[in-house]
């Protein structure tokens, strides 16, 4: 038996955002309904050199599928012309151990992450939707790009701020190309919060990047970025009086948007409204009104990556042409 092995160029051929949202979306709800194991991320800090490695499994029995990522994040790779984040994933046959497909993680993290922003915003966001901001112009501002022009098809404007100015004029260069819409380059994080309904947030910072008093009424944010201890993008008294909503409390608490604060004792677990899963179930409720603030909280989840992998897998097994070109290894020999 053969293990497929499947890079970034396959995947892209098969898997379009509106189907990775879907296979998302149904994780979300078999997670809502407690129909997924998934062990807590084991996670590794290379001090020496400013990165770090993640490790996260997931077993999905109503598919049924299983599968691990090993990730790496390592912000100052942009100098070195290579991406912060690589992955690599391998997909398990759960009846017998057998490694199906060998897997490029860093376009399905890229993929499943900016769906998971999707879905945050298919159930939490207002329908209205003119203009959107990023603060992070990397590779996950744009797949949430992507994702949000699947969700939210009307948007008119989007404002981006990146610290890298090259980095926000490749993502303007992009948008504008994609979706023909208007893009502003703002010179201050503030311009590109202000007057936006939605705003993707996606750097590595380690502190709060903007005031709450920038927040207009009504505005949903998708908070990214922290991935890891010690992360942090949004201000506590913006997650304090928003409908907050994490995608996983174990994770979340020690690697997500609420993790420094929860850890400083300035929020607790009675701050948080919802997990996206309840949500997506309809256990619980998320905005109530069009001026609530509304905050997904993405730590991002080892579903997300195995449900992602296993759509590619399928999609291309019922492609010959690609089937028929991928290179195959044998363990067994
Ligand atoms: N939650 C999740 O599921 C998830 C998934 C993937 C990546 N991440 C995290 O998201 C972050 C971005 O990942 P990426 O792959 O897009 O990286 P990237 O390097 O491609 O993009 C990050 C961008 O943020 C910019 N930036 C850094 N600090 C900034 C600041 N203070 N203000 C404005 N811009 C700033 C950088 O210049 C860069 O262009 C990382 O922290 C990564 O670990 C989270």
């Amino acid at each position: 038996m053969d293990t497929l092995l499947i890079k970034k160029a396959d995947i892209a051929k098969v898997l379009g955002m509106q189907s990775c949202i879907d296979a998302v979306e149904e994780a979300f709800r078999l997670y809502g309904q407690k129909k997924v194991q998934m062990p807590i991320m084991g996670y590794m800090s290379f001090d020496n050199y400013n990165g770090d490695m993640r490790s996260m499994s997931a077993y999905i029995p109503d598919f049924p599928i299983a599968g691990t990522k090993a990730s790496t994040v390592h912000p100052d790779n942009p100098n070195r012309q290579m991406p912060t984040l690589m992955a690599t994933i391998i997909l398990i046959d759960p009846s017998n151990g057998f490694p199906l497909a060998i897997i490029d993680g860093t376009y399905i993290t890229s993929m499943r992450t900016g769906a998971a922003g999707g879905v945050a915003v298919k159930y939490l966001a207002n329908e209205k939707i003119d203009t959107i901001g990023f603060i992070g112009a990397g590779a996950q501002a744009r797949s949430l790009l992507d994702a949000m022009f699947v969700v939210r098809p009307k948007i008119k404007n989007v404002k981006v701020y990146d610290i890298r100015e090259p980095r926000a004029q490749e993502f303007e260069k992009y948008c504008r190309e994609k979706y023909n819409v208007e893009v502003q380059l703002e010179g201050r994080i503030a311009d590109a919060v202000t007057g936006c309904q939605i705003v993707n947030t996606s750097t590595a910072s380690r502190q709060p990047l903007f005031d709450k008093t920038v927040v207009s009424p009504g505005t949903h944010f998708n908070a990214i970025g922290a991935d890891a201890e010690g992360k942090q993008e949004l201000s506590p008294s913006i997650l304090r009086d928003a409908v907050l909503v994490i995608d996983d409390w174990l994770e979340a608490s020690h690697t997500g948007e609420i993790n420094v604060p929860v850890h400083m004792g300035e929020l607790k677990r009675e701050d948080i409204n919802a997990d996206l899963g309840e949500i997506v179930t309809g256990q619980k409720k998320g905005r109530q009104s069009e001026d609530d603030i509304t905050v997904f909280d993405s730590a991002g989840l080892a579903f997300q990556d195995i449900v992602t992998a296993w759509k590619v897998y399928n999609l291309i097994l019922k492609n010959e042409e690609i089937k028929s070109q991928l290179h195959k290894i044998n363990f067994a020999e």
